[in-house]
């Protein structure tokens, strides 16, 4: 018999204030028809005032414990992928497990920037492959609106708030790829990118920072890694393109997406996309586009998915999973 961390729910929360592409034409100089053809951004959902990351992730963590009919008290462990914490510490992992008022388990941050949450992911497979955890409440969740410098046209455009929330559950498999849960995982990060895309605060600083990137270095890595890292976890999970149902890519921008589908050979009518809607949420993105892609219909019990995603660190991986 093999354990296999299966998917019991999935849930979201995105803040109410929509901020469509036109609103930043007022004060920088850019425009809807820029950001749209280079990044496929049309709006983002910007958190209000009293909103914040672990706000947002508790939102998320209740959709999907309703869609997997389970009380807090079923959870073992809460994993929280996010590099916007409420505060230095501690975790928002723990300031969930309060507002859901658990009072039993574990509960941590993990923080690889816009791959933190298949880096989450890969963790919550281990707990629960090596017993330490029968359910894990997977969580990304982000306030990047925080940490723009609102006069960086080519960062501040681009990125939004939001929390998507996954339960695994351990359940028996067969150990073959038609096995429900997570197939494989494969995680990578190069240090020596570090500068490529940064916030320039910090414990060091005293200051919270600002989102520093240089867009087009990031771009330059980007389908490269996220295609390699895709076609490792496939090869470990003993799958093909072909018999991938849904690619749900982190959404960072629209031609990143599509290069990555073209390299591995697939349609992008086999991607959840939602970049559009909600623009890089870093850690929450994947998360936000498993839920939504969900609610649309796309995703069904039985699919193949390939999530994967890149970012600060540089960092990157993969997850393969059937639904
Ligand atoms: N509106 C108008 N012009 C803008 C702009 C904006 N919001 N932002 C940048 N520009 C300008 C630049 O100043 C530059 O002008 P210049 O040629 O006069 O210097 C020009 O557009 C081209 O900039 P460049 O950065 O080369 O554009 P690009 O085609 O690479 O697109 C990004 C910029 C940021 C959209 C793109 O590089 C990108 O998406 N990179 C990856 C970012 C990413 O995914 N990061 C997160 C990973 S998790």
């Amino acid at each position: 018999m093999t354990l296999r961390a299966v998917v019991k729910g999935v849930g979201h929360y995105l803040p109410e204030r929509v901020v469509p592409n036109s609103e930043f034409e007022d004060s920088l100089d850019t425009n809807d028809a820029w950001i749209r053809s280079r990044s496929g951004i049309q709006r983002r959902h910007f958190a209000a005032k009293d909103e914040t990351t672990s706000t947002m992730a508790s939102a998320a963590a209740r959709a999907a414990l309703t869609d997997a009919s389970l009380a807090p008290a079923d959870i073992d462990a809460i994993i929280v992928a996010t590099s916007t914490a409420d505060l230095t510490f501690p975790s928002v992992a723990t300031m969930v497990q309060a507002d859901l008022g658990m009072e039993t388990g574990f509960a941590f941050d993990v923080q690889a920037v816009c791959a933190g949450f298949i880096y989450a992911l890969s963790n919550a497979n281990a707990m629960i492959l090596s017993g330490q955890a029968k359910r894990v409440l997977v969580i990304g969740a982000e306030t990047f609106s925080r940490i723009m410098d609102w006069s960086d046209r080519s960062t501040c455009v681009l990125f939004g708030d939001g929390a998507g929330a996954l339960i695994l559950e351990a359940q028996p498999g067969k150990g073959t790829p038609q096995d429900r849960g997570i197939l494989s995982t494969d995680l990578n990060s190069d240090g020596r990118h570090k500068d490529l895309l940064y916030v320039d605060g910090g414990v060091s600083t005293g200051t919270t920072g600002y989102l520093r990137m240089q867009g087009n270095q990031v771009f330059r890595h980007a389908v490269e890694k996220l295609a390699s890292t895709a076609q490792k976890a496939m090869e470990r999970a003993g799958v093909s393109p072909q018999d991938v149902d849904w690619i749900v890519p982190h959404q960072a921008n629209i031609r990143i997406i599509q290069g990555t589908a073209k390299k591995l050979g697939l349609s992008m009518d086999n991607v959840v996309v939602t970049v559009q809607d909600h623009g890089n949420t870093s850690a929450a993105s994947i998360p936000l586009a498993l839920s939504v892609g969900r609610e649309r219909g796309q995703i069904k019990e039985g699919d193949l998915l390939v999530t994967e995603a890149i970012g600060g660190g540089l960092a990157w991986g993969a997850v393969v999973l059937r639904w």
